[in-house]
């Protein structure tokens, strides 16, 4: 059977779809959870909160990550770059999942300011997507760099009793460190001051926003 084409109509409608399922349903996991495997400790209050605003932070994180790709694959040139962006988005939907169930476990909540995150993520993507498939790629890199980045800083600042979000964490910091080095060995050009720096600035209005809201 051949494969349809895909019309400008059937991708906007198939991105909303995705949009409506990641800001409101939660898409299901593909992977086991990793932290199947570790006990749930009981916290103190203060450290079950300190683990939930943490958790929400990285839930937002990969909520802006499906939308920076889905918003880069809409205005992808190239057909090969389209598929690695949506790609990569397919794999960050376990981290979703695996970060929205951890928050759920921390009698806690997704952020609610989750609408706003896609919407603003998309558009930057899209317009990142704007400037050529090397951009796209590139910022795919720095992407991932930055939210590894933030990872590690999880790792150290999550009460050390909480062994379930740090197996999460652990694998979600092995999957982006990998996502970055596929999109290197696919043609990223190394963005130019000041982007990363704006990036950096947005991210950390988002952390400090997401770990309350
Ligand atoms: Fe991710
Ligand atoms: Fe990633």
């Amino acid at each position: 059977m051949t494969a349809r084409t895909l019309s400008p109509l059937d991708r906007l409608l198939g991105d909303a779809q995705r949009a409506i399922e990641t800001v409101l349903g939660a898409p299901p996991a593909l992977r086991p959870n990793p932290a199947a495997g570790q006990a749930e400790i009981v916290l103190e209050d203060d450290e079950r909160r300190h683990s939930a605003g943490l958790m929400r932070i990285n839930h937002v994180g990969e909520v802006c990550a499906q939308a920076l790709y889905c918003g880069q694959a809409a205005v992808a040139r190239d057909e090969a770059t389209r598929a690695h962006l949506l790609d990569a988005a397919q794999e960050e939907t376990d981290h979703l999942a695996w970060c929205h169930q951890r928050l759920r476990e921390l009698d806690s909540r997704p952020s609610l300011l989750n609408p706003l995150w896609y919407a603003g993520s998309y558009a930057i993507g899209a317009l990142a997507g704007l400037r050529g498939d090397g951009w796209n790629l590139g910022f795919v890199v720095e992407t991932e760099r930055q939210v590894e980045a933030h990872i590690d800083e999880h790792l150290e600042s999550l009460p050390s009793a909480d062994a379930r979000s740090r197996a999460i964490l652990g694998v979600m910091k092995a999957d982006e460190a990998r996502h970055a080095a596929n999109a290197e060995s696919a043609g990223a050009r190394v963005l130019p001051p000041p982007i990363p720096t704006l990036m950096a600035a947005a991210s950390k209005v988002m952390k400090t926003v997401a770990y309350r809201v």
